[in-house]
């Protein structure tokens, strides 16, 4: 390769070609100049992935994946033994709860820009098996600290792999590597939460990226900065990513800290939904508590699971409707025929089914954390109902649309 700079920088580039990437993913990478809030969480993402990373390998280094020791060596060992071992497992648990929300805000921006739209269905799609390997990783995590909600939940969501027809005893043998749960489960999620799994998401996040900086971020108005270049090859609409971005993507890690450190110092049980109260007693395989419910970031789908009546005593159906709440996201750049992108330039009415949407998705998550009525029960169907209805109806409605006129430009409000 030819020698471009001089020195050291010079000679590494001739080996290895650093300057090169830094130029394409960064210094000449250029991005839409209209990003708006609600571009903060793709980076946010990644630095809670590096807190994760971080706090969790020294949580490792004290931790005891063995039934008999687990639930001491996190209560006692590192929360109040191990020197700022508090600190490093509060970073960690609450992590665990603001990788989701800021995942779940992520994706809601995805959703009212179209970036899920042609040419970025794959950057969807690794998004998607992100959020699905992000759900594996907080679950398996929260088995470790062998509270009673660690067991008991673990024990309802492995049950239902047990209700699958034919095959799901067997399978949930498979799962737990016993006949309960037990120390060889505890084992293989430990390995599979601080291993396997990190691992996988690192990888699907290198490809969502590779994915997105290959053709280049959306935007709030939807429109295409590649098709509006200048004489020298440069989108009129774009900025170098850095320093214009790095720079303000700084500024959204600093608020985000800030918040963050709120509920490290000052509320790191966030009244029961980071850490269950439940989970602060060993678990007890003789005694069920009263109210079983997951984490916070999974009801949503809970609701969904229990929304949906048994058959002949069989959870089967409630668990191919969870299933298939997710599995429809992979959908979504085929369901929505809508050409244009940005909810700004879609009928009113769409922008109405989306806050519809948004409110019964959180009415499903509130209803996850409580037990169920016969009232609540009928309020998750309907609104159940609602979230399979928006996206399996979307062929049809995204048709009828009237859109206003979207601009050849992006716009600076
Ligand atoms: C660990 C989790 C994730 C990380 C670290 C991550 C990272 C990023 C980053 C850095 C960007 C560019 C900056 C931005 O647009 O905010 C981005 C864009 C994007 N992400 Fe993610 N992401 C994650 C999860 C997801 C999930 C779960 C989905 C959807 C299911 C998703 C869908 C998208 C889409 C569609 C874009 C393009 C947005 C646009 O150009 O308007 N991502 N992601």
């Amino acid at each position: 390769m030819e020698q471009k700079s001089n020195g050291l920088m010079g000679w590494i580039d001739a080996r290895f070609p650093a300057t090169k990437m830094w130029e394409d993913h960064l210094s000449k990478y250029y991005a839409p100049k209209n990003f708006n809030f609600w571009y903060f969480f793709g980076s946010l993402a990644i630095m809670v992935l590096v807190i994760q990373i971080l706090s969790g390998v020294f949580l490792a280094m004290f931790y005891k994946p063995d039934t008999a020791l687990a639930f001491q060596s996190v209560e006692m060992g590192i929360m109040r033994d191990v020197e700022w071992g508090w600190l490093i497992r509060y970073f960690h648990s609450t992590g665990a709860s603001a990788f989701f929300l800021v995942v779940y805000l992520h994706m809601f921006r995805a959703l009212i820009y179209g970036s899920y739209k042609k040419p970025r269905e794959l950057i969807w799609i690794f998004g998607v098996l992100i959020f699905l390997a992000l759900m594996a990783e907080g679950f398996m995590g929260y088995l470790l600290p062998w509270g009673q909600m660690s067991f008991w939940g673990a024990q309802v969501i492995i049950n239902l792999v047990s209700a699958i027809p034919f095959v799901g005893e067997d399978l949930g043998i498979w799962v737990r590597g016993d006949f309960v749960i037990g120390d060889a489960t505890l084992n293989r999620f430990y390995s599979l939460h601080i291993v396997a799994i990190p691992l996988i998401l690192i990888g699907l996040i290198v490809a969502h990226i590779i994915a997105l900086h290959e053709v280049g971020s959306n935007n709030p108005d939807g429109v295409e900065i590649k098709k509006n270049k200048d004489e020298n090859g440069i989108p009129k609409d774009g900025i170098p990513f850095h320093p214009y971005y790095s720079v303000k993507d700084i500024v959204g890690v600093i608020v985000f800290l800030m918040f963050f450190s709120i509920v490290v110092f000052f509320a790191p049980e966030m009244f029961g939904y980071f850490l269950e109260h439940a989970n602060f007693e060993p678990a007890n395989p003789l005694k069920t508590p009263e109210h079983i419910a997951p984490v916070w970031y999974f009801t949503p789908y809970y609701s969904v699971l229990r929304a949906v009546p048994s058959i002949a005593g069989s959870a089967f159906p409630g668990v191919i409707a969870m299933g298939a709440a997710i599995v429809v996201l992979f959908f979504l750049p085929w369901l929505d025929r809508n050409p244009v992108k940005s909810i700004r330039y879609r009928a009113g009415w769409y922008k109405i089914l989306v806050a519809i949407f948004v409110v019964t998705f959180i009415i499903l998550g509130v209803l996850g954390t409580l037990a169920p009525t016969d009232g609540r029960t009928l309020l998750a169907q309907v609104c159940t109902a609602y979230y399979f209805a928006f996206f399996l109806l979307m062929p049809i409605y995204t048709k009828l649309e009237k859109n206003k006129p979207v601009p050849e430009r992006v716009t600076m409000k």
